[in-house]
């Protein structure tokens, strides 16, 4: 257990010495549970986002993409379900005023002092504000808890202006706010996260082997993005698990430090998103099928990933300790920074002819120039960042216009002619 403890412990401080994560707003002592994507993180967390969004909606003719608006007419969280029901039961300590969410509490005093708790009270997990200049009760919106909703709203929207038939998918990538009572573990629970989320439209008879289906390819997706397939399960909800929309849901799990946690929640919510939306709104959102003459609401399979927690999972699953080095064993498709680029000495043209290489191969991807200190070092702090090449411009280069090619796994180098450096790269690291 203090092994992997420390695990955690060296991911948070690696995130932090290379500039992968900080803590927001640290020089003012930090606010809880809200985290700033740094110089190689950003890329990182784009790299993920751009691997779910080509798989989503690149290779697939029926999924196309949306990117709706955070705040949303409030009606739309009273049709979700969300003012009702999107709580938790608190409980506060009266002795040290900490707050715990009722369920995480096995026995009946305050878990950090002892002391005596109140009664356990719901607690609306929506994030409130203020529309316009006006301080009044009509003016309330929502930060978004979940991006689904900002789908369903625009289902016919999308189905009138894409040609889409059923079945077919809207895919979105966005922030979600939740004001969790005891967020923790890094990046795993945060108040402000993003999420990647699909729907699915379909045939209610159609639904279970859509959600079947769903399973596997998001199974599949995370094994191609390199995470151990022994550290990646799948967990069915019990039915008094299941969130109020679900007839049926499965998480993926992975087995982080602290445990087997949800990556993704994988669920049947069946018609009732779309029928609450009409009912709420007074719009006919079913769907006409033309072949079959018949109207109907869909029902809904969907996918829902976190991004930070998919960044977690990467960072975890890919550190490890050698004798001589620390490696980000990442797959190259999302590694960070695809090559470093290093002159071997500061004379004799290299530098120059390093720079060169950086202006070509920089249209093609991210590369770090790195022109000073020992070449093992050099190495060894790509390694960290999980940089899957170092290109290495030394006194053969002079002569026939090769450099070194290094690879971060097994180290081992080979000569590339400068001119067959990006299809040597771009063979690893597309997509
Ligand atoms: N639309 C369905 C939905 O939001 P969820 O299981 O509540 O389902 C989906 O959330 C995913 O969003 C989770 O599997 C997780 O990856 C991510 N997520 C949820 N709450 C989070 C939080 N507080 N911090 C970070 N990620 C979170």
């Amino acid at each position: 257990m203090k092994k992997e403890t420390n695990l955690m412990d060296k991911v948070v401080s690696l995130c932090k010495r290379r500039g992968i994560i900080f803590p927001s707003s640290e020089i003012y002592g930090g606010i809880g549970s809200c985290w700033d994507y740094g110089p190689i993180g950003v890329e990182l967390k784009n790299n993920i986002k751009q691997f779910w969004w080509r798989n989503m909606v690149y290779y697939r003719d029926n999924i196309v993409g949306l990117d709706a608006s955070i705040l949303m007419h409030p009606r739309v969280w009273e049709a979700s379900g969300h003012v009702e029901g999107f709580t938790d039961p608190l409980v506060d300590c009266k002795s040290c005023k900490r707050r715990f969410k009722a369920t995480d509490i096995t026995g009946e005093t305050c878990p950090d002092c002892g002391g005596e708790l109140t009664p356990a009270r719901m607690f609306n997990l929506m994030f409130k504000t203020q529309m316009g200049p006006v301080e009044k009760e009509a003016g309330i919106v929502y930060l978004r808890p979940e991006t689904a909703q900002g789908i369903y709203v625009n289902f016919i929207n999308v189905l009138n202006s894409s040609r889409q038939k059923i079945p077919f998918g809207i895919a979105q990538i966005g922030k979600a706010f939740r004001n969790e009572i005891t967020p923790g573990n890094f990046i795993f629970r945060t108040r402000e996260f993003e999420q990647m989320e699909m729907q699915f439209f379909v045939e209610p008879a159609a639904a279970d082997e859509w959600l079947d289906r769903w399973k596997e390819e998001r199974l599949n997706w995370y094994y191609s993005l390199g995470i151990s397939k022994e550290k990646i399960k799948l967990y069915q909800h019990k039915p008094d698990e299941l969130a109020h929309y679900a007839k049926n849901a499965f998480d993926i799990q992975y087995e982080f430090p602290f445990g087997w946690q949800e990556l993704e929640g994988i669920h049947n919510r069946t018609d009732y998103d779309l029928t609450k939306h009409a009912q709420y709104s007074g719009r006919d959102l079913r769907y006409f099928d033309d072949i079959a003459g018949k109207r109907y609401i869909p029902y809904i399979i969907e996918t829902s990933a976190g991004v930070d927690r998919t960044l977690l999972t990467v960072l975890v699953d890919a550190y490890r300790e050698e004798p001589e080095r620390v490696v980000l064993g990442l797959s190259p498709r999302i590694a960070p920074v695809k090559a470093g680029i290093f002159p071997l000495v500061k004379r004799d043209g290299m530098p120059e002819i390093a720079g060169k290489i950086k202006d070509k191969l920089c249209r093609h991807f991210k590369v770090f120039y790195d022109g000073g200190g020992s070449i093992g070092r050099r190495y060894r702090r790509q390694d960290e960042i999980g940089t899957p090449y170092g290109i290495t411009v030394d006194s053969e280069t002079l002569k026939n216009e090769s450099v070194t090619l290094r690879e971060r796994d097994s180290m081992e180098q080979k000569r590339v002619k400068i001119e067959d450096l990006v299809s040597e790269i771009r063979n690893k690291v597309e997509f």
